[in-house]
């Protein structure tokens, strides 16, 4: 069968990363997609007006490609139908949304499925936003937050979600898988299974969202494992390059169609110009993704046999269940991972200060190699038991390696530790 790049269709994730989404015919033959600055579109008439607000609020429009069919930016725009349909393809989903940053994706997600009485279970540790909002906003909102800690064991799966029943109807269960500082795992396929099976005792079935960020499209596909919703922060190894923030879901057309109405009302759509850098960094991925996992891979190694180093968290180290969950549902290890110094807070913060390379900043998945102390930075508002409960001590260390040498960073790093 030869490959159909409308549809993306028997072509292989790399190509998709780079063709999908745009065509030349749909803008003056122009090879590279235009960023398409505007706030609003001029109708052709008053009816076609009318028309293409009943497309839209019908659900049935802007499709791909339709150029007449725009309203008003906040509502969708070309650059972002372009990354929606790159997004879907590469994550194996029917449809997509993307918003101005991962944490719009992730709340515009939960206040779309839950209403007060629910519950959402949650794996830890998590991303500090993440559990920020689910600790601190959803409670306000009558949702109960149950927490799931080593997901990747199947008796701990159902224990969690036994206790979450008790506390009201499981409407949601939201996996960061491999969670955000430690890069500890959850069986994705397991977790899908037993929500099937609620769909019988509760009379529906909890929507099973996974946060992908960690890996990506290119190493993980959670709706193939039976996810129901897959977010990633695009801001992350998807914008690749630290200078835009964006975040998607991808899912099922109905799941997500809830979602792109809220956004609509909400106004956190991503903008033209961000889509527009986001659809180029989906074109270099691939590549940027093989870079940095043979690079974390030769860091993680070389910290792992480091005497100041107590334990390194990195996905390709682990071993027993867990690794045999890692082996079934990823495709690579990434390159985000922390590791643990002999000592806490002090001789973290010493061998910071020392690094001249390595930048001391949050976030991950840039071209850049970023180190920070979680407990302190991103996980600063998540309380101390639940922090050290999920892996997070005071000597704890996250670093998301880049793209550079990596005997520049193993030198950077081994000077710096002289230090701590
Ligand atoms: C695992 C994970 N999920 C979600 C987010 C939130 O994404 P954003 O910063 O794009 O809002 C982050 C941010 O670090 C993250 O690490």
């Amino acid at each position: 069968m030869s490959p159909d790049t409308a549809t993306g269709r028997g072509l292989s994730p790399e190509t998709l990363a780079i063709t999908l989404g745009y065509s030349p015919a749909q803008a003056f033959g122009a090879a590279k997609p235009p960023a398409v600055l505007t706030s609003t579109f001029a109708y052709q008439s008053a009816q076609h007006a009318k028309d293409v607000h009943e497309a839209f609020f019908r659900g049935t429009g802007p499709a791909v490609g339709a150029s007449d069919a725009y309203i008003y930016t906040r509502l969708g725009h070309p650059n972002l139908t372009m990354v929606e349909a790159r997004l879907a393809a590469l994550d194996g989903g029917e449809a997509s949304a993307v918003f101005c940053s991962g944490m719009a994706a992730i709340t515009t997600t939960l206040l779309a499925l839950v209403r007060p009485g629910d519950v959402v279970l949650c794996s830890r540790p998590c991303y500090g936003g993440t559990d920020g909002y689910l600790t601190t906003v959803l409670p306000d909102l009558g949702v109960t937050t149950i927490g799931l800690s080593d997901g990747w064991d199947a008796a701990n799966i159902r224990a969690a979600v036994v206790e979450a029943m008790a506390a009201g109807p499981l409407r949601v269960i939201h996996l960061e898988s491999p969670a955000n500082p430690t890069a500890a795992i959850v069986d994705i396929a397991a977790v899908a299974r037993i929500a099937a099976e609620l769909a019988v005792v509760q009379g529906f079935k909890p929507i099973v969202v996974v946060d992908n960020t960690f890996l990506g499209p290119l190493l993980q596909s959670p709706l193939a494992l039976g996810a129901d919703l897959c977010m990633t922060s695009l801001t992350k190894y998807c914008g690749g390059h630290s200078d835009l923030m964006a975040g998607g879901v991808t899912g099922s057309a109905d799941l997500v169609a809830r979602l792109k109405a809220l956004r609509t009302l909400s106004g956190n759509h991503l903008d033209p110009f961000s889509a527009w850098l986001l659809l180029r960094s989906f074109e270099t991925l691939a590549l940027r993704t093989d870079r940095a996992c043979s690079n974390a891979l030769a860091v993680a190694t070389f910290l792992r046999d480091h005497p100041k180093v107590a334990a390194v968290t990195y996905l390709g180290f682990i071993a027993g269940d867990a690794r045999t969950v890692f082996d079934r549902q990823c495709r690579g290890t990434g390159s985000t991972f922390s590791f643990h110094l002999k000592g806490g807070e002090a001789e973290a913060f010493r061998m910071l200060d020392a690094l001249r390379l390595l930048r001391l900043a949050v976030s991950l998945g840039g071209s850049e190699t970023l180190i920070c102390n979680p407990a302190t930075t991103t996980h600063y508002q998540t309380p101390p038991d639940r922090r050290e409960a999920g892996g997070i001590w005071p000597g704890t260390c996250r670093v998301s390696v880049g793209l550079e040498s990596p005997a520049d960073l193993i030198a950077d790093l081994s000077q710096a530790l002289e230090r701590a």
